[in-house]
């Protein structure tokens, strides 16, 4: 005989429920940000959970740690290796090339909101199913669209009553500079290699520009006085910082020039930036709450036309948690000013069908149509404060008709049932 598994009453590890009560604080940060991006000019794109494993080897690049380590890949039944996405910038650039978007007018704007998953260490703020709500615009190369990228991301933490947002902002150069500085790079790493982490040491033949971003203390220490990228871009790629920051300046966006940002991504190019909030005085080396950059070789590597584009993502797990601690303004769910109440077999049948046409007339409605006494039916009307209760008994269902109760006078009336969403309009006008 099978012997049955234990069943665990649990998601798997670093994933979870997001409960109705705490759907106010995600209703939010998904209207507010959504809402921004419609205003920008931005378009909705949905694209699969699933892609091809290799989508993200080369876009995100091996020898980072969502690659190397983070990656929830497998096999299908038919053989195929896919991998749950742990971010939407891969697989959109991939719909971008196979759709042709790029006959439809530049800059093309597009946003997107979901799921994604990285096998990482659970802890505060890192979850291995996480969310995230992002911008991408292909085609245009003018710094002016990373500081909209900014913009955006800043009014939307901004807009959810998060204080202190501050960007971290940093230029890694483009593939032509960063030749030499890859260069400049190795030679310092290698004069320090015994200081490395493994990882590190593996990543000085691989990837050195992932040194960079590794979070070993040891790590952290030898990487404070490597050549920083910044101090070796080219002439075109220094302009476009140097404009990106005075259109940041016209904004008046606050932010910081950290020229140890290097973003844990391949596919970025020029900028890199990251959004962090809090109280003056917290620790601002905590998680970042988004980020984004500049990735204008990644749609031509991938098979596409040379087409620039920019992009950034926000944690929304991120965005709510912050959200809560600080008391931010929630969702106000709607709630209905309208009780439908029945009695009887006949009335109960005849109820569904009410309901229905005064919710097609907008109108919102509540019921408890499970209960059979009326008496425990206007209980709950009472809970949930309506202004009015309509009672169809068994009467009023044979006659077409069906008392209108005013909650705050207490009156009642009879209303031919046919006039009923008009009767009901007007008297909640009032
Ligand atoms: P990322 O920095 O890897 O960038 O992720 C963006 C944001 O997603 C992070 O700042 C963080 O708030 C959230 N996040 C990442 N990992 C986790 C996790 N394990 N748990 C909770 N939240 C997490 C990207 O994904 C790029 N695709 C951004 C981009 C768009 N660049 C250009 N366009």
């Amino acid at each position: 005989m099978k012997v049955q598994e234990e069943l665990l009453l649990q998601p798997p590890r670093g994933m979870r429920d997001i409960l109705p009560t705490e759907q106010i604080y995600w209703q939010q940060a998904r209207r507010v940000s959504e809402k921004a991006a419609q205003d920008f000019g931005y378009r909705r794109i949905d694209i699969p959970l699933l892609e091809f494993n290799n989508l993200f080897e080369r876009s995100i690049g091996e020898g980072t740690d969502i690659i190397d380590k983070e990656m929830f890949s497998f096999s299908t039944k038919g053989g195929e290796r896919v991998a749950l996405r742990p971010e939407f910038t891969a697989g959109i650039a991939r719909a971008y090339i196979q759709h042709g978007l790029q006959v439809a007018p530049k800059p093309v704007k597009l946003y997107y909101t979901g799921p994604c998953y990285r096998y990482d260490r659970p802890q505060e703020g890192r979850f291995r199913e996480f969310f995230q709500f992002g911008c991408e615009a292909f085609g245009e190369s003018d710094p002016i669209l990373d500081a909209q990228m900014i913009q955006m991301g800043w009014r939307i933490i901004y807009q959810l009553g998060l204080r202190n947002v501050r960007v971290r902002i940093n230029s890694i150069g483009c593939p032509a500079c960063r030749k030499s500085y890859r260069n400049l790079l190795v030679s310092y790493f290698e004069s320090k290699k015994q200081k490395l982490c493994i990882d590190c040491k593996r990543r000085l033949e691989t990837n050195p520009l992932r040194i960079l971003d590794c979070k070993e203390d040891k790590c952290v220490q030898v990487k404070m006085n490597a050549p920083q990228s910044i101090d070796h871009l080219c002439e075109d790629c220094r302009i476009h910082f140097k404009e990106l920051l005075e259109y940041l300046e016209e904004l008046e966006i606050p932010f910081e020039i950290d020229a140890a940002l290097v973003r844990g991504l391949d596919y970025y190019t020029k900028t890199v930036f990251e959004f962090f909030a809090g109280e003056t005085g917290e620790d601002v080396k905590k998680s970042a709450l988004g980020g984004g950059g500049r990735y204008d070789g990644l749609v031509k590597m991938l098979g596409g036309e040379n087409t620039p584009a920019v992009g950034f993502s926000l944690g929304l797990d991120r965005l709510v948690a912050l959200m809560k601690k600080t008391g931010a303004k929630v969702y106000k769910e709607p709630k209905a000013k309208v009780f439908l109440a029945q009695l009887g077999t006949f009335a109960k049948r005849k109820s569904l069908r009410m309901f229905e046409s005064l919710e097609r007339a907008g109108i919102m409605v509540s019921e408890s149509f499970g209960r059979g006494s009326l008496k425990s039916q206007l209980k709950v009307a009472d809970r949930l404060g309506v202004e009015i209760t309509l009672i169809l008994g068994q009467k009023e269902a044979l006659d077409g008709t069906v008392i209108l109760k005013d909650m705050s006078s207490g009156n009642q009336e009879i209303i031919d049932s046919a006039k009923l969403v008009d009767e009901v309009k007007k008297r909640l006008k009032k």
